[in-house]
């Protein structure tokens, strides 16, 4: 079958620049991306395009090209329904907050509203694509939803699970190591399963595009994601001993990682890892694992969480221990609050829960990143501290602690320590001896990232501690 009309259910940090991009490749196709949210769709169709909702390198110039020739944006979901042969469903899966599986399962609620929505919308056969991180099995819940809730139409479902990092996103889209599609093994999965490669090989080549089962094809995005957080949970375990023994974490990483069969990526020590699904798919992956009556698997995969907050937890301790055992009142200053760099995305980010462990020891945090606003980093405090069920008083209080900037020398200026907490380039290239000069002393720098030039810092008179760095 070929697709004429595609709707996307979720403009988020997937569901846009995804969409942009297959828009961008297939001019033939109508692509609509709807979401509940209407602020998120007017920035998506924001005249200035500095104000897209997502910020990712390049994508401006793609939905420059695409938006109102193809690609469309609107909070009219059930118009899109009717109108598209194929619907991707790339909404938000968080962790439950309540509940059973509270803190460990995903959250489906908002994947099974789409699929009722579907069924009761639809009047004509549709390709139902899984584009959320989803627990593996969930394409049978909504083949059951839509089967039985739907109005007598056939709704095939396939699972293309997303594999774009934030802040690469374009670059990931456009040059996809993979896709990976999953059908069933029926003729009309099989056909379905075509009709989805032939919208990607529009520009990948079919050596890059993957098909499997249904099954095979949820687990996979489930695997990948704890594969990859396992690497840097493991250098991280590493770092620590390395701060023990006067080994150089760096150059152990180097050293392993020229070895072909473990690979170099992904081997770069650091305050944490953070982002809105690492940590998520693998609370999930432990989830699914307990439920299936496996807790050897489940213990075994808990432990890069473990592991990853263990690593948050001694970057502040050891803030705290290098100034004399208190911060209280002291100025730290955070360079970076994005849990990665060229992304405004905060999401479980390493410096929130870093900064609440420095908060609770009484310290100020004054921040200053380049893309994220004082807006954000207080709602992403309060929010953590609203789940840890803190008072409105005391959570007015805490806030009074942090302070935002919009220029890096007002945030480091008179500071005790400055603390990189994202690796943005421009952190590099300051002027640290003028910096130096304003700040108190003995003047601390503690590099999450090991991006800073310590050399150069420690003649200029810093005191400088790394990640892994004996
Ligand atoms: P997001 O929160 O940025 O976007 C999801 C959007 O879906 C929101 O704007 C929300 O308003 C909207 N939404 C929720 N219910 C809806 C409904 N019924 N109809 C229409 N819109 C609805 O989330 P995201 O980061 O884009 O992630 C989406 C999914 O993709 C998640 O499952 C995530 O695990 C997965 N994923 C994310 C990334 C990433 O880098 N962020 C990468 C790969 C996979
Ligand atoms: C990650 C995966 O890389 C994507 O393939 C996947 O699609 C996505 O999750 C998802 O499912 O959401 P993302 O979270 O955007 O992408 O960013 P990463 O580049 O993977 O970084 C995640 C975190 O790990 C960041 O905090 C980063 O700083 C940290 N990290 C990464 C390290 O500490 N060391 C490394 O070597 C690599």
């Amino acid at each position: 079958m070929k697709i004429k009309n595609i709707c996307c259910l979720g403009a988020g940090y997937v569901g846009g620049p995804t969409m942009s991009v297959i828009a961008l490749k297939c001019p033939e196709i109508k692509v609509t991306v709807v979401d509940l949210n209407e602020n998120r769709i007017a920035a998506w169709n924001n005249e200035d395009l500095e104000k897209l909702p997502v910020y990712e390198p390049g994508l401006a110039e793609v939905v420059r090209e695409a938006r109102n020739r193809n690609l469309f944006f609107s909070t009219d979901a059930d118009s899109a329904i009717e109108a598209a042969d194929m619907i991707f469903i790339a909404v938000n899966t968080p962790t439950k907050t309540y509940g059973e599986g509270k803190g460990m399962a995903a959250d489906l609620k908002f994947v099974e509203l789409c699929a009722r929505q579907i069924a009761k919308v639809a009047k004509s056969d549709k390709i139902i694509v899984e584009k959320s991180t989803l627990p593996v099995r969930t394409a049978e819940t909504l083949q059951t939803i839509l089967d039985r809730t739907g109005n007598g139409f056939k709704f095939e479902v396939l699972s293309n699970p997303e594999f774009l990092a934030e802040g690469t996103a374009v670059n990931d889209l456009l040059n996809a190591d993979r896709v990976l599609i999953g059908g069933k093994q029926t003729e009309n999965g099989q056909r379905a399963i075509q009709s989805l490669v032939d919208i990607y090989a529009h520009w990948l080549s079919p050596k890059q595009i993957l098909t499997t089962n249904v099954w095979s094809s949820e687990l996979s995005k489930l695997t990948a994601n704890a594969f990859l957080a396992q690497r840097i949970s493991s250098i991280n375990a590493l770092s620590a001993l390395c701060e023990v023994t006067e080994a150089d974490v760096d150059e152990v990483a180097n050293a392993i990682g020229t070895d072909s069969r473990i690979g170099s990526k992904f081997l770069k020590a650091s305050v944490g890892f953070g982002g809105s699904c690492f940590q998520k798919d693998i609370l999930n992956l432990v989830y699914l694992c307990r439920y299936f009556n496996l807790p050897e698997v489940a213990d075994y995969w808990e432990q890069v969480i473990v592991l990853n907050d263990y690593q948050k937890y001694r970057f502040a301790k050891k803030i705290i221990s290098s100034l004399f055992n208190t911060v209280s009142d002291k100025k730290i200053t955070f360079l970076g609050w994005a849990f990665k760099k060229d992304t405004n995305d905060t999401r479980e980010s390493a410096a929130i829960y870093v900064a609440e462990h420095l908060i609770e020891d009484g310290a100020a945090i004054h921040v200053f990143d380049p893309k994220v606003s004082e807006v954000k980093i207080k709602a992403d405090m309060k929010y953590l501290w609203e789940l840890k069920g803190l008072s409105d008083h005391k959570i007015e209080l805490k806030l009074k602690q942090i302070f935002v900037y919009n220029t890096p020398a007002e945030a480091m200026d008179q500071a005790h320590a400055v603390a990189v907490l994202t690796e943005w380039d421009e952190f590099k290239g300051y002027d640290w001896e003028k910096i130096y000069s304003n700040m108190y002393k003995p003047a601390f720098v503690f590099d999450g990232r090991n991006i800073l030039d310590v050399k150069k810092l420690t003649a200029i008179g810093f005191e400088v501690k790394g990640i892994g760095k004996g």
